[in-house]
């Protein structure tokens, strides 16, 4: 596969004033939320929601690219388009999730490791023909007593490794996510030791296993306290200690990074990439690539009335887009 094709799609990612919208919560997760707003985990409703989202009028104005679910991937409108069809006309490039999900790592209890690397380069080559263009893997790493662990740390980069390197073999742009939770009561000093550990092993093991940086994007998370910290950092500080971390351990030759929201609400998410875009000029575009800080809003209009709400809940929707958009530009102003 040409490093210009996979360049070319990274940098679409993450044009300016655009990022990416993530509605690739699995069975599991999305059965969460649905609960969250009493809504029944049906296909036809999960179909029916990210119809609604990806229907978002205009959305492609501050919307680059949709990360999917295997499900969502094979379903299409009411009328029958297929999304990805969908997506490509209107000029917002289909993202895949194809990891299987963080499972306990054998030996290191509170740890995980994401699985999903078997018949991994079969997935990606029917995702590729069924119009995938980047795909997503997301470790998963837990702040707490003495942990993470080397070795924990070490298991996961050597999995984004291999699967970005299988992406890049299919023609696919690997998004690598390595998250470190905010989960717990932990100062944003040790979010910030662990996050830099986190990638300079990251893109250590990517470049052992001959992943082109300029046809990779990083899915990072935020340096923030800790969700239960009593001392909890602002935006401005936040916003220092990201850029930081991001400056002492991540190539230039990234085409972007973008990042989750992770569980921040909906201002903080915008507040901090804005702060952030403000610190500028950067070595590469920051943008979003958020699940909950673009979707809550809109899922809860939608639950009252999945007929009735669709305008109303794709017009929060477009909304987070443009915030989020002006804020990867530094333009967003509160309220
Ligand atoms: P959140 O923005 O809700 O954290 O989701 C982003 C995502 O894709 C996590 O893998």
């Amino acid at each position: 596969m040409s490093i210009d094709l996979l360049a070319e799609t990274a940098q679409a990612m993450v044009a300016p004033g655009k990022g990416i919208i993530a509605i690739d919560e699995s069975n599991a997760t999305i059965k969460k939320r649905f609960d969250g707003v009493g809504i029944e985990c049906t296909e036809e409703n999960r179909r029916a929601y990210r119809e609604m989202l990806l229907g978002t009028p205009n959305l492609s104005e501050h919307i680059s690219g949709a990360i999917l679910y295997d499900e969502t991937l094979r379903q299409a409108t009411r009328e029958g388009i297929p999304f990805a069809r969908l997506m490509a006309d209107a000029g917002i490039l289909p993202g895949i999730k194809v990891d299987k999900g963080p499972v306990a790592l054998a030996g290191f209890p509170g740890e995980v490791v994401t699985e999903g690397l078997d018949g991994l380069r079969e997935r990606l080559r029917e995702y590729a023909l069924l119009g995938a263009r980047f795909a997503k893997w997301r470790a998963v790493i837990n702040i707490g007593d003495d942990i993470p662990s080397g070795t924990c740390i070490e298991a996961n980069s050597h999995a984004l490794a291999r699967y970005a390197a299988l992406c890049q073999e299919a023609g696919i742009v690997p998004m690598v996510e390595p998250e470190v939770l905010m989960d717990g009561d932990h100062d944003i000093d040790i979010c910030y030791e662990v996050t830099e550990v986190v990638l300079r092993s990251l893109f250590s093991a990517l470049y052992d296993h001959n992943v082109m940086l300029e046809g990779t994007i990083l899915k990072a998370s935020m340096v923030v306290s800790g969700k239960d910290c009593p001392d909890q950092a602002g935006v401005d500080e936040v916003a220092e200690m990201t850029l930081r971390c991001l400056r002492s351990t991540v190539p230039a030759s990234l085409p972007g990074i973008v990042f989750l929201s992770g569980g921040q609400n909906d201002h903080d998410a915008t507040a901090h990439l804005n702060a952030m875009n403000q610190y500028g000029p950067l070595p590469w575009p920051l943008s979003f690539s958020y699940g909950r800080a673009m979707q809550s809003a809109a899922l809860k209009l939608w639950s009252k009335d999945l007929v009735g709400n669709v305008a109303v809940a794709q017009q929060t929707v477009y909304g987070r887009a443009r915030d989020n958009g002006l804020a990867a530009l530094g333009q967003w102003t509160a309220g």
